[in-house]
């Protein structure tokens, strides 16, 4: 079912004090605004604070999400956490494909494929980010139309339609994130509509009609009302405004 969501990705960031602090602010908010149905709080703190944050949040009011999560199931992959050891712990959602982890841990759609596959094996619903960089962009509209598709064709255009219900897509252009550059509401709905349109030739128009498509780069409570007014965008995905209660809320009552 589309959605409206607004997530927070706290990336590396709060200490497991400060985070568990920050989770509870989040919760008590989203208990006190009895959120209609179908909009969704999604906070995802580091790994390292997950089991404590879980055990601080309304778990009916805030889905817990990872950032990440293992391209292998388990075994000598030292370092890793898999995407059961994040449902044990009351996961409900990773984030994947953002575009920090393919630039700096260079990972690609074969392997995000993989993890895309696990995480839904673990029934966690995903968060599966894309979008073009700067040259990208500069290049031209049927440039980063391409690179967006291309990004979406090699990983959940592959998926069965079943699986592909539990994808929620993030639109996250490179040179938006953590920069102060946004896109402007035409940009994001521009793409917004493009993505939902692949959808509809990939699976059919009513699983596009149901697919949540969220944005994300410097969104935050000055911006994010005029960007979610766009009928093809249902929600953020929000890095560095998540990090304060108070403006993590106010994008919440954006919409
Ligand atoms: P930003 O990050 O809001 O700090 O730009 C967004 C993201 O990377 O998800």
């Amino acid at each position: 079912m589309r959605k409206l969501i607004v997530a927070g990705n706290w990336k590396m960031n709060t200490s497991v004090a400060e985070g568990v602090e920050l989770a509870k602010k989040v919760s008590a908010y989203a208990e006190q605004k009895n959120l209609p149905a179908g909009k969704q709080i999604v906070i995802a703190p580091p790994f390292t604070h997950l089991a404590p944050v879980a055990q601080v949040i309304n778990a009916d009011k805030v889905i817990l999400a990872a950032q990440d999560c293992a391209a292998t199931k388990n075994g000598a992959y030292t370092g890793e956490v898999s995407a059961s050891m994040l449902k044990g712990l009351g996961v409900k959602a990773v984030i994947l494909g953002h575009s920090e982890r393919r630039q700096y841990f260079k990972e690609n759609s074969e392997i995000l494929l993989k993890k895309i596959k696990l995480a839904l094996e673990e029934g966690l619903d995903v968060i599966f980010c894309v979008g073009e960089t700067k040259d990208q962009r500069e290049a031209g509209q049927s440039l980063y139309f391409n690179v967006v598709k291309a990004q979406l064709v090699d990983t959940v255009f592959t998926l069965t339609k079943e699986e592909f219900s539990k994808i929620i897509i993030a639109y996250e252009p490179v040179w938006a994130i953590g920069t102060g550059l946004t896109a402007s509401p035409e940009q994001a709905q521009e793409i917004h509509e493009f993505i939902r349109k692949e959808v509809a030739a990939n699976f059919g128009d009513e699983v596009a009609q149901n697919t949540t498509i969220l944005y994300g780069g410097s969104c935050k409570a000055s911006n994010a009302a005029e960007i979610f007014a766009k009928k093809d965008v249902d929600g953020g995905l929000i890095g560095g405004a998540a990090l304060k209660a108070d403006d993590f809320g106010k994008i919440i009552d954006a919409r």
